[in-house]
């Protein structure tokens, strides 16, 4: 990493945030602010001609904040979780593109990826969610009813956009349901990292940064909190792409894969309750990160008691049921969590798993 210690901190401090560019090593180039789409010199430097994975409604809003250019080559059909059959079908439509710009989510950015790791082309994304996606070079690709989690070194972005005025236009559950993803990878790659590691560190900025940003909400600054909750989603990545996921995603992707619902939706459901079946191990590292949260909330609850609260005040699903998953197909999940190594990351045994999923269907 070069210049990134330095510039979060001070970016923090100052609130509203504009004209922030930094660059990772092995990674991005990151531009952060309103109006980062309109003057990103890195995007104009990506080879000819670049194809475009994108939603209609995400590309109008890159469109009017200066997504350029205009004939560029378009594949459009973004679906919550990306097929084989939908990325060949990208790879297809885009076959002239010497770079691939995502526009989106978790979703437009998964079959990017797919594209740009299939033809070893570059890859810039423009950032609508807090996915977090665009920090990493992992993506999934779901066939059969499973999903597979796989890392390329073209599925890492070259060039990085995050525009806060790309969310005005993201539907508040949407965002919600992402900013519960970005919960997760936060809370997870926080947990399962020492309390001294970059990881556990970037983890707790993440999470103030969410609470920031939450608290503008509530006073009426939309434009100030959406600068800070596209701050933690990039936090959350930077946690994705430095730390370790562990059970609570390797649910979330089992239940994807199944039932094809929101990503950010199914962490809704799982989420709090994977982090009190971890409390006993994990707890203390859960409520040092969950603090920004408990004071945005005044509450006198433990950390999972907290994220709930938030999924319910949101109105989002709290039961696998409710995101489409058959009771018949809680024991497929079991087992492809159970078969599954978590590297690094905190599993559960297999019975209190069951019993875990059981008690939220
Ligand atoms: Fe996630």
């Amino acid at each position: 990493m070069t210049s990134a210690p330095d510039t979060l901190p001070a970016v923090l401090a100052r609130g509203p945030i504009d004209g922030l560019a930094f660059e990772l090593d092995d990674g991005p180039t990151i531009e952060f602010g309103r109006g980062a789409l309109a003057t990103s010199a890195a995007l104009r430097d990506l080879p000819a001609p670049v194809g475009i994975v994108a939603s209609r409604g995400r590309l109008a809003a890159a469109r009017a904040a200066g997504l350029e250019p205009a004939d560029a080559v378009v594949f459009d059909d973004i679906r919550p979780h990306a097929t084989a059959t939908l990325c060949a079908a990208a790879d297809e439509r885009l076959a002239a593109a010497r770079a691939v710009i995502a526009v989106g989510g978790g979703s437009a950015i998964g079959i990017a990826k797919a594209v740009a790791a299939a033809r070893g082309c570059e890859l810039a994304v423009l950032a609508t969610t807090y996915s977090g996606s665009e920090m990493t070079s992992l993506y999934g690709v779901t066939e059969d009813g499973v999903k597979t989690v796989t890392t390329d070194r073209f599925a890492m972005p070259k060039v990085v956009i995050y525009d806060p005025s790309l969310t005005d236009s993201l539907p508040r559950r949407a965002g919600d349901a992402s900013l519960m993803n970005c919960l997760g990878h936060l809370f997870e790659c926080g947990w399962n990292a020492g309390p001294a590691d970059a990881t556990r560190v970037l983890a707790e900025v993440g999470v103030r940064q969410v609470a920031a940003g939450l608290s503008a909400r509530v006073d009426g600054a939309e434009e100030t909190a959406k600068d800070h909750l596209m701050l933690a989603g990039m936090c959350g990545g930077m946690t994705l792409a430095s730390g370790t996921i562990g059970v609570h995603h390797a649910i979330c992707h089992a239940v994807g894969g199944l039932t094809g619902s929101s990503h950010g939706e199914i962490n809704a459901v799982v989420l709090p309750p994977v982090m009190g079946a971890l409390r006993q191990v994990i707890g203390e590292a859960q409520e040092e990160l969950a603090v920004p949260l408990h004071d945005l909330l005044d509450g006198d609850c433990a950390a999972h008691e907290t994220v709930a609260r938030l999924r319910d005040r949101w109105g989002l699903p709290a039961r696998l049921r409710e995101v489409g998953l058959a009771a018949a197909d809680v024991g497929r999940v079991v087992d492809q969590v159970d078969g599954q190594a978590v590297e690094g990351g905190l599993g559960l045994e297999r019975e209190r798993l069951a019993s875990l999923l059981e008690e939220i269907w």
